[in-house]
């Protein structure tokens, strides 16, 4: 008698649930079926939508409410509040399932070499984005004294960071931020915050989008120094062969050429200033020494031997994220991703039979979340055909229950995806009565009693 596909999808993220999707709308699924299990080690899914994406992008956010219709379809199983490979392993995950999907994401920050990166008053942005995402596995209050910060890199990352540091804890209070969030950044000292982008405005990763909503904010002044606006070929061509980039560099003309306002908190966009060391005394960061680059004709830059100390007191360094090493799968060092062939892990024997990998964890953390969907569908595509050619290894115990039964034995609180539905109605009753969507419920005991684990 045939039986439905099983397949594992270790992370419950958009890579994750959009490989859900895909199988799901499979020729597999209609006969003999697919079964889908997603294992999350958050007790709620959804990934850096809901511990990356910025609390004032509700619109982005909003992107979960599509991803409820994959979970809602009965094919498929959320257990949350559970670690790969803590709370199962490859070998048990291989015994259940015909197949395992890897989107574990990226969840640190890249390291950045420079003196004076351990200074205490030196964050990296990962760890400010969760503590302020309400994530669970963080302290609960960030140090919020500097007069004056430095913000590391010119990607979307660090224009989040900036625009919360520099916006007010009321501009934000209607957001579901939870309170501990709203207290600190009600204690948030930022008069000056500083953006430093080691290459120039062409080379900036902005989005134009994300850009021009620093300017909307009625606390915040924008200042753009005329000096800092500089091309050459490679940056025209890359201004010509990219719109995006155009319009990044136009908004940052703009900026430039306009008298500076008067609105309380002023963010500078600084270019051609690589950072070269975090200064500090008695332990705590004082300062940013920066080196003055110049472009190479090729839209690279290099050292001009001229350094500027800036009067800062923290520095967040936002040079990028970087996914966990996952036990028992290969490891690219230099990328920090999983080695793969069209979504089909690759070690030193080939393709490892049944194991794929899909999303950042794949690809690196570059990327939005839209993008995330094509790579699951060329990742779940690969798994059907080696499924049609017969190459998938046959699990011991391939029976829904067999999973659920080995998971309360070795006694893992887990959710569900009703439990989701739970989490997430407790979280809008807290916001009702202030008249905001939701609240975030931030401790991981209290999300699992809400969810009902
Ligand atoms: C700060 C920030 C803000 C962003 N804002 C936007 C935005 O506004 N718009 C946009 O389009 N894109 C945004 N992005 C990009 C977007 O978040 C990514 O493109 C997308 O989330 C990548 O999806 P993923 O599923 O590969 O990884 P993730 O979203 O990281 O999901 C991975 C999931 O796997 C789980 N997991 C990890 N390890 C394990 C394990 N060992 N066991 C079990 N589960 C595990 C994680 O908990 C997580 O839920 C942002 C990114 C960052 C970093
Ligand atoms: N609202 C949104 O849509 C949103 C929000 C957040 C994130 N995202 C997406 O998530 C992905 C990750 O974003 P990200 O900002 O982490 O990464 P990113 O876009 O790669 O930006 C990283 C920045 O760090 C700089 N950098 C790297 N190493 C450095 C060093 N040693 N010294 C100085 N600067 C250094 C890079 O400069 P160089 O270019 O010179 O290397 C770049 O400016 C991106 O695709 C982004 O678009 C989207």
């Amino acid at each position: 008698m045939p039986r439905p596909l099983r397949v594992a999808i270790v992370g419950a993220g958009p890579a994750g649930i959009y490989a859900a999707d895909a199988l799901l709308k499979s020729e597999a699924a209609v006969d003999p079926g697919v079964s889908i299990d997603i294992f999350e080690r958050m007790p709620a899914p959804f990934g850096l939508i809901r511990y990356g994406v910025a609390p004032d992008h509700p619109r982005i956010k909003g992107i979960i409410t599509a991803l409820h219709q994959v979970l809602d379809k009965p094919q498929v199983r959320l257990f949350g509040n559970v670690d790969y490979p803590g709370d199962i392993s490859l070998d048990e995950l291989r015994s259940f399932y015909d197949a395992v999907i890897f989107s574990t994401g990226a969840t640190a920050d890249r390291a950045l070499d420079i003196p004076g990166v351990d200074l205490d008053g030196s964050y990296g942005a990962a760890d400010f984005v969760s503590w302020y995402d309400g994530h669970p596995d963080v302290p609960r209050t960030w140090p919020l004294e500097a007069e004056k910060v430095a913000v590391l890199g010119v990607g979307n990352v660090a224009l989040d960071v900036a625009r919360i540091l520099a916006k007010t804890a009321d501009e934000l209070l209607p957001t579901e931020i939870p309170a501990n969030v709203y207290d600190g950044l009600k204690a948030n000292k930022a008069l000056e915050v500083h953006v430093f982008g080691r290459r120039g405005p062409a080379q900036a990763k902005f989005s134009p989008m994300e850009l021009r909503e620093l300017d909307h904010s009625p606390n915040i002044e924008v200042i753009v120094n005329p000096e800092d606006i500089d091309y050459d070929d490679g940056s025209i061509a890359e201004r010509r062969g990219n719109k995006q980039t155009d319009m990044v560099a136009k908004t940052l003309e703009n900026w430039a050429i306009r008298d500076i306002g008067e609105r309380q908190h002023k963010l500078y966009l600084h270019f051609f200033e690589s950072p070269s060391e975090i200064l500090g005394e008695d332990g705590k960061v004082v300062g940013l020494r920066t080196e003055r680059t110049e472009l190479d004709g090729t839209g690279n830059v290099r050292g001009t031997g001229r350094f500027t100390d800036w009067d800062v007191q923290s520095v967040y360094r936002a040079v990028g994220y970087l996914s966990d090493e996952l036990p028992k799968l290969p490891w690219d060092v230099a990328t920090g991703t999983v080695p793969d062939e069209g979504g089909r892990v690759i070690d030193a024997g080939g393709h490892m039979q049944s194991t794929y990998v899909t999303g950042w964890i794949r690809r690196g953390p570059i990327g939005l979340i839209g993008h995330t969907k094509g790579d699951a569908n060329e990742t779940v595509a690969n798994l059907l055909a080696d499924h049609a050619e017969g190459r998938l290894a046959t699990p011991a115990s391939p029976e829904p229950e067999a999973v659920e039964t080995f998971l309360a034995g070795r006694s893992v609180r887990y959710t569900t995806w009703e439990g989701w539905y739970r989490l997430d109605a407790a979280e809008k009753a807290l916001g009702e009565p202030q008249g905001r969507a939701r609240v975030k419920i931030v401790e991981r005991e209290e999300m699992l009693d809400a969810s009902g684990a």
